[in-house]
């Protein structure tokens, strides 16, 4: 029998046999690179639920559960209808199910724009309700305050720029930002604000790869790319995308496995044993004891 030290200050659920500390804020604010040649860029993925958060934590330094579960989990046309309940309960999932990474929530559309106190309501109930590490919210200058709002009172917050899916009414669609120099500017000082107001790292998603070079040397907190640059000081992509999960997946997903056919083939060769009565077998019943 192993005997399992829990430290139940990093590790919510999974006994792990050598206790860890969680990867900190001020560790990620410190892995800053610069750029290619400046350090080890930091790992981040999606995860929303227990098995997944188990799955991917040991080699992630973030985990993000991202409103995109929106459309992964919930089928829905984007991440605009997703609400702070969904969030909560794929929060607190993700950290039952992780003991390595810091847990990064996503704050949905229409929980923290009005204002700072609004924010700060959301961020302190997924906060409360998740054990997350921090809260990851969508725009630039014109959310600058309300980062150092939360940031002043003991929020971590994640920033987003560049194409900015809740914005996607306003955006005209998920085409990669920043082909006019107006545009690039714009994302740019959305980037420098962001980052001064206190923000410990930003995603910049979907942004010309010139212009993600341009923020990792010129901004001082991490940029983590989606659809950016090889140049940035980390990388993020949804899970279930690069596992394969989905036919269609954006240009900037490189898959990685091929999720989609491993449960086709296991949910064909299921159907074909229970239909030939070949499952179950003698190894899956139970009889009565002789
Ligand atoms: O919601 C999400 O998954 C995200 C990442 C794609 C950065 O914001």
């Amino acid at each position: 029998m192993s005997t399992y030290t829990i430290d139940s200050s990093t590790s919510r659920a999974t006994p792990v046999s050598a206790p860890m500390k969680r990867v900190t804020i001020p560790a990620i604010r410190a892995r800053k690179t610069g750029g290619a040649g400046g350090g080890e860029p930091l790992v981040m993925l999606t995860a929303y639920t227990v098995r997944m958060a188990q799955l991917l934590d040991p080699h992630c330094d973030i985990l993000l559960v991202g409103d995109s579960l929106g459309q992964v989990i919930y089928g829905l046309p984007s991440t605009i209808p997703v609400t702070t309940e969904m969030m909560e309960a794929h929060g607190a999932a993700v950290v039952r199910g992780s003991y390595h990474a810091a847990v990064v929530i996503d704050l949905p559309f229409g929980s923290y724009e009005a204002s700072p106190e609004q924010a700060f309501a959301t961020a302190a109930r997924l906060m409360k309700g998740t054990g997350a590490a921090a809260v990851k919210l969508e725009g630039g200058t014109a959310m600058a305050e309300t980062v150092a709002f939360l940031s002043r009172r003991g929020i971590p917050v994640m920033g987003h720029v560049g194409l900015t899916p809740q914005a996607v009414n306003a955006l005209g669609g998920y085409g990669a930002r920043g082909r006019s120099d107006a545009e690039r500017q714009q994302i740019l000082e959305d980037a420098r604000a962001i980052a001064e107001a206190g923000a410990f790292a930003i995603v910049a998603e979907g942004v010309l790869a010139p212009i993600a070079d341009e923020m990792t040397a010129a901004v001082p907190v991490p940029i983590i790319g989606i659809g950016a640059s090889a140049n940035c000081d980390g990388q993020v992509l949804v899970a279930e995308d690069m596992l394969g999960l989905f036919e269609r997946v954006p240009r900037f997903v490189k898959r990685y496995g091929d999720m989609a056919g491993v449960i086709s083939a296991a949910a064909e060769a299921y159907a074909g044993e229970v239909r030939a009565r070949s499952f179950p077998t003698a190894d899956q019943i139970y009889l009565p004891k002789a």
